[in-house]
This record gives C-alpha cells, structure tokens and sequence, in this order.
C-alpha cells in the first residue's frame, strides 16, 4: 500500500520570520490529517535550518528543491546532498519544471543530480511534465517517456521502487488551471505502466505518483480519489497553512 505523500514547494518565497510562523501552523494542525498520509514542506535553502527547527519531532518530513550532482569542490553558489541530510533533509526534488525553464537543468544533470540524491541517502521526488503546445500537439506521452528515460536509465529496482515521481504538466503550474482528475490520472496510469514495462509489476506498484499544479483545497479531494494518484506537490496553496492542512486532508474519511 503506498502512503499519500502532500508536500509544499515554497518555491522562492518566504523570509526566516514568515517561514517559522508558516511551519508552526503546519505543524499545529498536522495532527488533523489522516495519520496514513505523509507531510513534507520544501522550503528555499535559507530556510531549512529554521524550518527544520520548528518540525523537531512533529513527523513532518523535510526536504530541499534542488541540489548539486557533486558531493562537494569548486562549484560556487552548489548546495549538495550531504549538507541537504546535514540540515535534517530527507526528501529533495529533482526536475522541477522551474529548474528545467529558468536554470537550464538538461535530462544529463538531471540524471547526475537524481544518483547524486540517492547516494546522499536523500529520497528524489522527480518532476516529469509536457507543456501546453506538446499537448496540444499530441506529444504528452512522447515527452513523458524520453524525460524519464534521460533521467531513471539504468536505476536499479530497488532504488527505482523507493522513488516518488511527480506529474506536473507545465500548463497548470502556477496558473490556477488545475487537470482535471480524468487528465491527470490518464498520466498517472500511463507513468505507471511504463516503470512497469521497464522495472516489473512489483516496483511499478511501489514508486509513489504525485499530481502538481494549482492544486487547492477544493480540487485536492477528486485528484487524491484516484487510484493511480499517490499525493499532491503544492505550490502556491502551500505558502498558508489552512490551505496545504486542508489539501492534507481533502477526501479522507477518517
Ligand atoms: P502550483 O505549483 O501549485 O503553484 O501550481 C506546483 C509546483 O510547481 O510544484
């Protein structure tokens, strides 16, 4: 059975005052969410040892948006994964489609930053998405396939098993047009069905799917319903706390 998993990108925002206090009502109201769904917040680097700080024991897990494919040398402004698991991280994302657009992270970094996660001991959360036109042009599948080819090749089933992957078509990013259930589980299924092609049945039932992108309290519940969609990566309803609990929540029964 594979745990929900809700985690709040914080993207670029927040100083050290406003991320405590954020942190503080996710933690607050963390023990209204379902005990069978995992929390995780993602702040910006500044602020993983404040925010680390505030969750101390409250189960909410900690992770990073990016990190460098070397383990430490002469890459000025690189932050990597030993000193993300220095600063209490266990998760990190990788391919965020921001990191792809604004900061040119190619399928080759991509794949040395998710070995990079790994051997830091980090959990990966890795980003595949199309944009609008490749939709539009027919081109979802295509583009899913090569981004996780560039990226999972080679990742033994082990490795491959314990991976989250993240469904963010660019489109909804950031833009208040959210797939709808239908869309986003089509992907989710087709996601699925390829890491079993390459992986087997068995991890293919284990890799954990979320769906990101303009996700919000009120559209939380019918994604989470779906079979094939294992949590949400939430952006911008993440940066309050009654919005990221009340998508933790959405459609539990308990
Ligand atoms: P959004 O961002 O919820 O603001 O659309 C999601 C993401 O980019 O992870």
């Amino acid at each position: 059975v594979r745990r929900p998993l809700i985690a709040g990108n914080w993207k670029m925002n927040l100083l050290r005052a406003e991320a405590r206090q954020l942190t503080r009502g996710v933690v607050a109201g963390a023990g209204r969410v379902p005990r069978d769904r995992d929390l995780l917040l993602l702040p910006p680097f500044t602020l993983l040892d404040a925010v680390g700080g505030e969750l101390g024991s409250s189960g909410v897990r900690l992770g990073a948006q990016d990190l460098h494919w070397e383990s430490a040398g002469a890459y000025t402004s690189g932050v990597s994964g030993p000193m993300l698991r220095d600063l209490g991280c266990e998760f990190v994302l990788v391919g965020h489609s921001e990191r792809r657009t604004h900061f040119g992270d190619t399928g080759a970094a991509l794949h040395r930053k998710l070995r990079a996660a790994l051997s830091a001991g980090l959990r990966p959360i890795y980003c595949v998405g199309e944009s609008l036109e490749e939709r539009e042009a027919g081109r979802t599948w295509v583009v899913l396939r090569t981004q996780c080819d560039e990226v999972l090749r080679g990742l033994a089933p082990q490795a491959m098993a314990g991976l989250t992957l993240a469904y963010e078509p660019v489109w909804a990013i950031g833009t208040g047009r959210t797939a709808t259930p239908e869309v986003a589980q089509e992907a989710h299924a087709f996601l699925r069905g390829s890491i079993a092609r390459e992986w087997g049945d068995s991890v293919a039932s284990e890799v954990r799917l979320l769906y990101g992108g303009s996700v919000t309290p009120e559209s939380a519940a019918g994604l989470l319903d779906r079979p094939d969609i294992d949590g949400a990566l939430v952006g911008g309803a993440s940066l309050r706390a009654e919005s990221f609990l009340g998508i933790a929540g959405a459609g539990a029964s308990a």
